[in-house]
């Protein structure tokens, strides 16, 4: 029996506006959208929902807004059996909310306003300590301010804690704050606007990867969506081919793939069955729709990894 890991997440927290549509208007033009849909989101809440469906305790370390989405937001961590003791409420400030636009393949434009995640400080992190502290792992993401990040990444370095940074939405980086996390997982965008490369194919997410780890990284994982994840480290690269499903929505797929990755890794088992499983499971996350709503429970990923031998 594996062990439970124990996830804490620094990060986002936004209500998804999810339109789904075969067109987009052009400006100053209104049009007919075909379904709409309304959703908890925000990266970091993403994470921590999808580690708490595959089965690891999971605490959340963010900042919502004093708008009808705070208590929400609060309440749906809650319902999920996620801690949300450090879930602060900003008097005064919106939510974090994203406008979500769906193209009939699936592919998905978000604009993200940030709102009450723009105030989570270095602070909170340390008020927030008793629970971080106890964590095995502790994920991150870009929709809070950087230098919460990199005080987040350096209180896990000095606590002996495991560190995901997950370098979402794109912004560029201070290599040498994020150096000491153990893993850095950037999607294909993410990694161009870290390192400055194109990333169209897979020797050029190579070389990207290459670069990183030049810059100090320990361990690089590139998200290629339906071409699987690349990992790279002092020992070489290596492509993690992605599972074939039948795409409808791939919001909160990265989300999914960081979230699982978390808790397979804190339950000791190895790198790579980690990275296929998370590939699975970010890839069983399109096949429905909206973000957390498309994240399945840890009984229904084990049967389909099964079956998928
Ligand atoms: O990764 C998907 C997420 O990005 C959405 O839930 C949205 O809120 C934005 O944070």
């Amino acid at each position: 029996m594996a062990r439970q890991s124990l996830i804490a997440v620094v990060g986002s927290a936004n209500v998804d506006l999810t339109t789904f549509n075969d067109v987009f208007p052009r400006p100053g033009e209104t049009i007919f959208g075909k379904k709409f849909d309304l959703g908890f989101g925000g990266k970091g809440a993403n994470q921590a929902v999808a580690a708490r469906l595959c089965g690891a305790n999971v605490g959340m370390v963010a900042k919502v807004g004093s708008d009808l989405f705070g208590p929400a937001t609060i309440k749906n961590f809650e319902s999920q059996g996620i801690d949300a003791t450090y879930v602060g409420i900003a008097e005064g400030v919106s939510s974090g909310v994203a406008p979500i636009f769906v193209e009939p393949n699936g592919q998905n434009r978000i604009i993200v306003v940030k709102g009450a995640n723009d105030l989570l400080s270095p602070e909170d992190v340390d008020a927030a300590a008793p629970l971080v502290r106890k964590a095995d792992t502790i994920v991150m993401q870009f929709e809070i301010p950087l230098r919460t990040v990199y005080h987040a990444v350096r209180f896990a370095k000095s606590n002996g804690i495991r560190c995901i940074v997950n370098p979402a939405p794109a912004q560029p980086v201070d290599f040498k704050e994020v150096g000491a996390a153990d893993y850095f997982i950037p999607n294909e965008t993410e990694a161009e606007v870290t390192t400055g490369m194109p990333v169209k194919s897979i020797d050029d997410a190579k070389r990207c990867a290459e670069f990183l780890l030049r810059q100090g990284m320990r361990r690089v994982v590139i998200t290629l969506g339906e071409r699987g994840s690349l990992v790279a480290g002092a020992e070489g690269i290596e492509l993690i081919p992605a599972y074939k499903v039948q795409a409808v929505d791939t919001t909160g797929a990265g989300d999914a793939f960081i979230g699982s990755f978390a808790v397979f890794l804190g339950e000791g088992l190895p790198e790579k069955e980690s990275l296929r499983r998370a590939n699975l499971y970010a890839a069983l996350s399109t096949t429905k729709v909206g973000t957390q709503k498309s994240f399945c429970g840890r009984a229904e990923f084990e049967k389909e990894w099964l079956s998928r031998g």
